[in-house]
């Protein structure tokens, strides 16, 4: 399903609807997140309903999606200090219940086969993720298996301009594969902005070039895209509340 909203604080609200809706399924709810710029609106709306008491969150466990390589554990680029800072401490869910890549593993192939293990034994209830422009998700860059596991990969040279890498930083980094992606129960992509709007139609109709068109084989796939990143969709589309 692809729901096209007129604002990013629409996709954050039409986002946190729906984190709330799996929420009061399962208070122990396991959920996949994303960073990025994307998905900041959402965090920001979670911790803003969990502080006025609509959102109880206390039990949630978060899964991250990849982290960069090289960065020092308290770098405030680092992925997790991301999701700590936007996330679990604002909705008080306690850092042994955020879990991350070991990048500072001394094996790293053991390391990857531990957090695939751990997702798969958790089982992702709810997968949030953003798009890239060259359509990766997470860091699975284009040329990405659709059954690829958790695994160290080198960021291209679009990504580390997007994510404002600079010569020193990092160019290497652990993303979970798009096959573990994919055995989430529920995957909810959001896509704002109009840099994002031919990553989005690639992605929607499954274009085998893209990494994000694998997700289309997943049964229970949700897109909620602002009117700019849905513009290529189709003709003129038109914002609602409904399907499209
Ligand atoms: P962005 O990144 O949300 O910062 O645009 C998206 C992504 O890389 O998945």
């Amino acid at each position: 399903m692809v729901r096209v909203v007129e604002s990013v604080d629409q996709v954050a609200s039409a986002a946190a609807d729906l984190v709330g809706a799996q929420l009061c399924r399962d208070r122990r709810t396991r959920l996949g997140v994303a960073t990025g710029a994307t998905p900041l609106p959402l965090y920001r709306e979670l911790a803003r309903r969990h502080a006025a008491g609509d959102l109880p969150a206390g039990e949630l466990t978060l899964f991250l999606l990849d982290e960069y390589l090289g960065l020092g554990t308290d770098d405030p680029r680092s992925f997790r200090a991301v999701v700590v800072d936007h996330l679990a401490r604002p909705l008080g869910i306690p850092d042994g219940a955020v879990h991350a890549p070991e990048v500072g593993a001394a094996d790293l192939q053991q390391a990857c086969r531990r957090f695939d293990a751990l997702r798969d034994d958790a089982g992702i209830d709810l997968q949030i993720l953003g798009i890239g422009r060259n359509g990766h998700i997470a860091f699975n860059e284009p040329g990405s298996a659709p059954d690829s596991g958790c695994r160290v990969v080198q960021l291209t040279d679009v990504t580390r301009s997007d994510n404002g890498l600079g010569p020193k930083d990092p160019t290497h980094a652990v993303t979970v594969g798009i096959g573990s992606i994919l055995r989430a129960r529920r995957l909810l992509l959001l896509a704002t902005g109009p840099t994002k709007a031919e990553a989005l139609a690639r992605a929607v109709h499954a274009d085998p070039r893209s990494p994000a068109g694998a997700l289309s084989g997943h049964p229970d796939l949700t897109i909620i895209a602002d009117r700019d990143a849905a513009a290529l969709l189709g003709p003129a589309p038109t914002p609602t509340d409904g399907a499209t």
